[in-house]
């Protein structure tokens, strides 16, 4: 390829690379450069084919995955991977050069509007999951967009809100995914719409000072769409391209360059950048042909639900067994192409495949027909304008051996520029689970919810919970099959679910019109909850399976760099599983504050019945550092620290000790 570069150009052509071209496509300076266009998102692509009269767009189809929140809890890397490539595919048939994905914000608050969109409460889970993403998605041919930085974890005014972060709560929470996913060479990244510290984030000069330092990105930031307050000041301060084009701040950039305002070598630098930009992503996918077939995609949205569905409950009720009756209650039990189980906004399209119908879906596993009644939507009951429930489903519910009921969120709650109030589920879907409940104990709750619920109004009443999250297009058949045991749940929480919304650090910091403060610092999810020896619902990392396992045997070696541990997981079941072992490291007697256990390594393996696999891990130096803000680097401090194995971050199975002695890993 003949690659031009920002020499090549006139000064007001690469003024014109600083902005997009309408809402997805960069300027090709009169066909000097290649033609590049972007799309959203996340969980399946979201092509917009016009803009209607009355401003709705036209979408063209695609498959859609489950939420970023489901891949998460499948805790499988390989899965991450195969998710990029399958949203490559989608791309490369539509001639998409970027994907404006994912999103690696951390969970640091339930309400979160956004955190469907979004990994973990944890920034190394985040950080490793995005990582095997973007990878997926290059080496695929399609350049990715991380988004978003940075600090933008609430919706709420989220044009204004200046999210105010100590600077090592900066790099070990909120900019240390941003850090991880860097190693897969993203080509590109986008800022948020926040302040950070009462900057911009579009103008955070620091912030992407500090990306292309210490957190190694080489790639162009984009802006969010209308981010961008004043073009000259984000350019200044490194900020590439302005998304979607704005004639008023092209006008005044122009004229901030004549003055002299934005220096040629300002310019250049921008320019330059969106250049390699359109020539990276060209040569990514240069002879490159969608590696999936459509079937293959929908196998791998079904996969991903299939393995990042959680059990949260399970009373002896799981897995149905055939020839049960059961009766289906819920809105979210029957999916359709516009459906409830999504969020809404940047993230929602809409789905190539056919709708799903769990009752039928169930009819089929079970042998027995499942009888099924819609009974209520989000916020009302079906047909009855008070809160109560229609009786017929409350009447399936008695007359049936189990009852099923599909609650949940969808983008009607979940939904971006805009927060939950409450994390509870609403009041008409509490009094549904509970009146079913109590019309028959054999009740199973599937949730289909993007974030951490607060289910203590109804749990007690219920013996099942299966969290399906926003489950895309093929999440039936995955949700149908684990309740039926024809697969065993192996979803693993990537978020707390605290026990209320008040127990959150997060929910209880000072936020007002203009300012939210992150005065829990390091202490955001699990950090906070074990530090404080504070009870949750669902600890990180947790989830049931219907197989039972077992840990021991751990051996632990060093060579001063890596620390490499080896243990055995024994399935003592009659059920072949997958066991989400979890490593966390606690320092003994720090010389600095730390969290008191932090996780640095997990592995996710097939165990069969009643046989056994040793599982290794390995850890770096890094796994024992911190962000010192007084060197303004990461430091590992010389001493103790315990190495814990668990099930989540709460069950601890195995533990050893190391040491640090002059920046080595020791064993004592
Ligand atoms: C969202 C981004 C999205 C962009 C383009 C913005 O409102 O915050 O995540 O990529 O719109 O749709």
């Amino acid at each position: 390829m003949n690659k031009l570069t920002a020499k090549d150009l006139t000064a007001q052509e690469k003024l014109r690379l600083l902005l997009g071209v309408g809402a997805w496509d960069l300027y090709d300076a009169e066909g000097k450069l290649p033609r590049f266009t972007m799309s959203d998102g996340p969980v399946g692509l979201r092509r917009v084919l016009s803009v209607r009269e009355d401003g709705s767009e036209e979408m063209k189809p695609s498959v859609a995955y489950p939420a970023i929140a489901v891949l998460a809890n499948t805790w499988d890397r390989a899965l991450a991977r195969k998710m990029g490539e399958a949203l490559a595919s989608d791309c490369l048939e539509n001639g998409v050069d970027l994907l404006l994905a994912p999103g690696v914000n951390i969970k640091r608050d339930p309400r979160n509007g956004r955190n469907f969109e979004y990994f973990s409460e944890d920034p190394y889970l985040a950080g490793v999951m995005a990582r095997e993403y973007v990878d997926g998605l290059q080496q695929s041919g399609v350049g990715a967009c991380v988004k978003h930085f940075c600090a933008n974890n609430l919706e709420y005014d989220r044009f204004e809100q200046s999210s105010e972060v100590d600077e090592r709560t900066l790099y070990e929470i909120y900019y240390k995914p941003f850090s991880i996913v860097c190693e897969a060479k993203p080509v590109s990244l986008m800022c948020s719409y926040n302040r950070v510290n009462g900057q911009y984030a579009a103008e955070n000069k620091r912030g992407f000072a500090a990306l292309r330092g210490e957190l190694g990105f080489d790639g162009a930031i984009f802006s969010d769409w209308e981010a961008v307050h004043d073009r000259t000041r984000s350019a200044k301060a490194g900020l590439d391209i302005e998304m979607p084009f704005n004639e008023a701040h092209f006008g005044q950039l122009v004229k901030d360059y004549e003055s002299g305002v934005l220096s040629d070598e300002e310019l250049d630098a921008c320019a330059q950048r969106v250049i390699d930009l359109i020539y990276r992503c060209k040569e990514m996918h240069e002879g490159k042909r969608a590696p999936l077939t459509v079937e293959e995609r929908l196998s791998v949205a079904e996969k991903i639900e299939r393995e990042g569905a959680v059990l949260l409950k399970n009373e002896g009720i799981l897995p149905l067994k055939k020839g049960t009756r059961a009766a289906v209650a819920g809105c979210y039990a029957k999916a359709e192409p516009t459906s409830l189980v999504f969020g809404g906004g940047s993230a929602r399209m809409v789905w190539l495949g056919q709708p799903f119908d769990l009752a039928a879906l169930l009819s089929e596993r079970l042998g027995e027909q499942t009888v099924y009644e819609r009974a209520f939507l989000p916020k009302v009951a079906i047909g009855n304008a008070a809160l109560g429930i229609p009786a017929r489903a409350v009447e399936n519910a008695a007359l049936a051996d189990v009852s099923i009921v599909c609650a949940g969120t969808g983008a009607d709650l979940e939904y971006e520029s805009g927060d939950r109030e409450s994390i509870r589920l609403p009041e008409v879907q509490e009094r549904a689970i509970v009146d079913i409940a109590k019309a028959n104990p054999e009740t199973v709750v599937v949730l289909f919810a993007g974030s951490a619920v607060d289910v203590s109004a109804w749990e007690p009443y219920v013996k099942g919970i299966l969290l399906a999250g926003f489950c895309g297009e093929r999440g039936g058949a995955a949700v149908a099959d684990l309740l039926c045991g024809l697969a065993c749940p192996s979803g693993r929480l990537a978020e707390t679910f605290p026990c209320a919304l008040e127990d959150v650090p997060a929910a209880n910091t000072f936020r007002n019109a203009n300012v939210t403060r992150y005065s829990e610092g390091l202490d955001v999810g699990y950090r906070y909850f074990v530090g404080a020896g504070k009870p949750v619902r669902y600890p990180f990392g947790f989830g049931l399976s219907y197989a039972v396992f077992e840990y021991s045997g751990l051996r632990v070696q060093t060579d001063g760099d890596t620390l490499e541990l080896s243990y055995l997981v024994r399935n003592t079941s009659q059920t072949d599983g997958k066991e989400v072992s979890q490593v966390y490291v606690r320092p003994i007697a720090a010389k600095v504050y730390r969290p008191e256990r932090e996780l640095k390594g997990w592995s996710k393996d097939e165990v069969a019945a009643g046989g056994q696999v040793r599982v290794t891990v390995r850890l770096g130096r890094d796994a024992f550092s911190y962000w010192s803000a007084a060197e303004a680097r990461e430091r590992v401090d010389d001493g103790v620290y315990e190495v814990i194995v668990g099930k989540n971050c709460t069950d601890a199975r195995l533990r050893c000790k190391v040491c640090i002695r002059g920046g080595n890993i020791v064993l004592p």
